[in-house]
């Protein structure tokens, strides 16, 4: 490192805002990917972290070779803009040191936007808004990846009148969610004022005005928040049944190196559970091994270094469980900083089983929204089997309606197909969590009829 200038580590960046705002497409247009084009239903239903080294933003940026990026990449988590994944926003919320918000230049501020703001403003997270789909403008001229001020310029008289009504209504609403915003180009007490980029993850204009300020200017305002340093912090970010791996689980790497060989411990509702296992250094890793089926989203990753105590470390780790099982559902009006999943049950209701603690949280989250409420009896992580459809087949006797099993994105085994088919019991598959429901709650009219 350079003279006495501290070493910063990347920041963590994380992507909020309404549905179809463009959060996926936005990240997709700095990547060079189009994860969104696969998704099913076009919606987000994962939280997910990508690494952008400097290099790579350079490329995007006008910057010159010799201009110097404090920060050796940004790790940038997206979310789901679905109402039923407030937690999974609100867990990666919690992690990040700045966010971008995502706002549709023609609809304006929605009400997951909303609840965005409200998030950050109880995280005290700094942000940059997008000001996102200026293509959509009537006649905008596409000048693909252009920085914003020379897209803008190139346009008719028509189509600024409409980008500047339709800033100024944007800049009123935030007004009214207590922010005060302006233009980043015009905006000269940025530390004050939120900055508004102008954007289109369509043709890029924008998006390296986007990534400047991201490296260049908020590095600046929070360096001592970025200050590099050894001691391992880690949190879960997901806990997932992957197909062929198994249990695995996805892991920010907030501060510090994970070297292979570390001896880690995570949070489970079971206890502290440890294990030898092979862990690239990287910020955002995937962590396979046994026994991590129980592991709590939300918690941390705790590093046990050779000549740490051990006994003082599952201590740790076992305070934290306590906590996390204590704070239960208070997150919901995000005045608790503990997100994890807590899941409530009852004697009478249906089975759910997803791939994801996040996707099912989601699930029930939507189960319990007041447009549906639907009781939930057990649930389980991973592909379908006998047991699981043993279990659920109880509600054959008790509650006809709930004698279900709604499954995303995991296998059913044959055996459990053929016990249900045999035993009267419905398993629903479906590729969106608002599908699956949908898909029951015509079940139910069905059966009512
Ligand atoms: P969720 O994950 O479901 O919350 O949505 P999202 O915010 O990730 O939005 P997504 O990236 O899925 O984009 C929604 C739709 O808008 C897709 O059809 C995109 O192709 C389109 N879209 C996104 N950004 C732009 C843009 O800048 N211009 C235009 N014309 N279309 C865009
Ligand atoms: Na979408
Ligand atoms: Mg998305």
């Amino acid at each position: 490192v350079a003279g006495d200038e501290k070493e910063l580590r990347a920041p963590i960046c994380c992507i909020l805002g309404h549905v179809d705002a463009g959060k996926t497409k936005l990240l997709d247009c700095i990547r060079g990917t189009n994860v969104q084009g696969r998704e099913a239903g076009g919606i987000t239903q994962q939280i997910g972290a990508t690494y952008l080294p400097a290099e790579n933003i350079r490329d995007r940026t006008s910057l010159k070779a010799e201009t110097a990026i404090k920060v050796p990449g940004l790790l940038v988590i997206d979310t789901p803009g679905h109402e039923s994944f407030s937690k999974m926003r609100s867990r990666g919320l919690s992690m990040c040191d700045i966010a971008v918000v995502v706002v549709d230049i023609t609809k304006g501020l929605e009400k997951q936007t909303v609840e965005s703001l409200h998030l950050l403003r109880c995280h005290n997270v700094s942000f940059i808004v997008a000001l996102n789909k200026v293509d959509r403008l009537y006649g905008w001229k596409e000048c693909t990846n252009a920085p914003i001020v020379e897209a803008l310029k190139k346009q008719s008289d028509d189509v600024k009148s409409e980008y500047k009504w339709r800033l100024t209504k944007v800049v009123t609403e935030f007004k009214e969610n207590g922010f005060n915003t302006a233009p980043y180009y015009e905006n000269n007490k940025k530390k004050k004022v939120v900055n508004i980029v102008p954007t289109s993850a369509e043709s890029g204009e924008g998006v390296p005005d986007l990534l400047l300020l991201l490296v260049r200017w908020l590095p600046d305002i929070i360096t001592d928040k970025l200050a590099y340093d050894d001691t391992i912090e880690c949190t879960v970010l997901e806990v997932n049944e992957h197909k062929d791996l198994g249990t695995t689980v996805d892991v920010v790497l907030i501060n510090g190196v994970l070297r292979q060989g570390d001896q880690v411990i995570v949070c489970t509702k079971q206890g502290a559970y440890k294990h030898h296992k092979e862990v690239r250094a990287a910020q955002g890793v995937k962590i396979v091994a046994r026994g991590l089926q129980y592991a709590m989203a939300g918690t941390s990753l705790i590093v046990v270094k050779p000549g740490d105590d051990l006994r003082q470390a599952e201590a740790a780790a076992m305070q934290e469980i306590d906590m996390a099982i204590s704070t239960t559902d208070e997150n919901e009006k995000g005045t608790t900083t503990q997100e994890v999943s807590s899941i409530m049950t009852c004697k009478e209701g249906i089975y759910v089983q997803a791939s994801s603690v996040g996707t099912l949280e989601a699930i029930i989250a939507h189960l319990k929204s007041s447009s549906v409420d639907i009781p939930v009896y057990d649930w389980n992580l991973g592909p379908v089997y006998k047991q699981d459809v043993m279990k659920a087949s109880a509600m054959l006797k008790r509650k006809e309606e709930y004698a279900v099993i709604l499954a995303f994105d995991v296998k059913v085994m044959p055996e459990a197909s053929a016990l249900a088919a045999e035993s009267g019991l419905k398993i629903i598959t479906a590729d969106t969590v608002y599908r699956l429901v949908n898909i029951y709650t015509e079940h139910i009219k069905g059966l009512k009829e």
